[in-house]
């Protein structure tokens, strides 16, 4: 089960002297929710509620890698996004080709290393050009991992690897017995990653809408009323503090 925590209390960044460095959250997710309402409250399109989510993406990238935070998994476009209208789907890939060219360098000096999670083949081929340009150039960087996920459905990610499992059966790949949870986790997107420690969810919906199904098994929840263009640091710095005093038994007892 996960643990819902609904952030009510007023968040200083005082949170942030409070944080104990020798137990940041070693993978963090972010399910970037709320774009949409932050635009209609100020009667401006949706497309502009995506456009302001990237200063926060900016942010938060950049205060992740200062806390030496290792992955940082980004809810960027879901299988789902496709049914969206034309115009906004268009907006959201621009937005990924613009945020690439124009954060390129600045994540690459900060040793950042850009990876993706998600079918990419179905994304536009400008997006992919980008995005294998930014993995090639930074894979040997050693810093934060950060991790778009573009296109990407954990029951499309299941599927995948049952379809590749199989496969792999067929052909004596793999044996039955051979099948534990650390080889489906092989088989899937995250192939590699640590789970997520710590799942946060801006805007206040309380689901997983789709998002890391399989890795997700243990991970703490932090729900916030906030909307994503308005999540700051100051927020990031809240969750990990209530991350630290969450107690983790991963079904045990202590
Ligand atoms: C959910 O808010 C947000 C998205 C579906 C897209 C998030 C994408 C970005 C912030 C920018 C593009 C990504 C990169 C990596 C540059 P919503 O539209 O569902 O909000 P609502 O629930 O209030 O309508």
């Amino acid at each position: 089960m996960f643990k819902f925590f609904k952030s009510t209390k007023k968040i200083t960044d005082s949170d942030n002297d409070n944080i104990d460095m020798d137990k940041i959250p070693k993978h963090i997710a972010i399910i970037m929710d709320g774009n949409g309402r932050w635009a209609r409250e100020r009667n401006l399109p949706r497309t502009m509620g995506h456009r302001a989510g990237v200063e926060t993406i900016r942010d938060i990238v950049k205060e992740c890698n200062n806390l030496g935070v290792k992955y940082l998994t980004l809810y960027a476009f879901s299988t789902e996004n496709w049914g969206r209208p034309s115009e906004e789907v268009s907006t959201l890939m621009k937005l990924l080709v613009e945020y690439l060219r124009n954060e390129f360098e600045e994540l690459n000096s900060n040793n950042v290393v850009i990876s993706s999670i998600g079918d990419i083949s179905k994304l536009p081929q400008i997006c992919r050009a980008e995005l294998m340009t930014a993995y090639e150039k930074t894979k040997l960087n050693t810093g934060l991992i950060l991790n778009l996920a573009l296109n990407y459905g954990g029951r499309d990610e299941i599927t995948t690897a049952f379809k590749k499992m199989y496969t792999d059966l067929k052909f004596s790949r793999l044996k039955e017995e051979d099948i534990t949870e650390d080889t489906i986790s092989s088989y899937l997107y995250t192939k590699g990653m640590p789970d997520p420690d710590i799942i946060i969810r801006p805007s206040g919906e309380q689901r997983i809408s789709n998002f890391l199904l399989w890795q997700s098994a243990y991970s703490e929840f932090w729900i916030s009323d906030i909307k994503w263009p308005d999540f700051k640091k100051e927020h990031l710095h809240k969750a990990i503090l209530d991350f630290q005093k969450r107690d983790r038994r991963f079904g045990g007892v202590k």
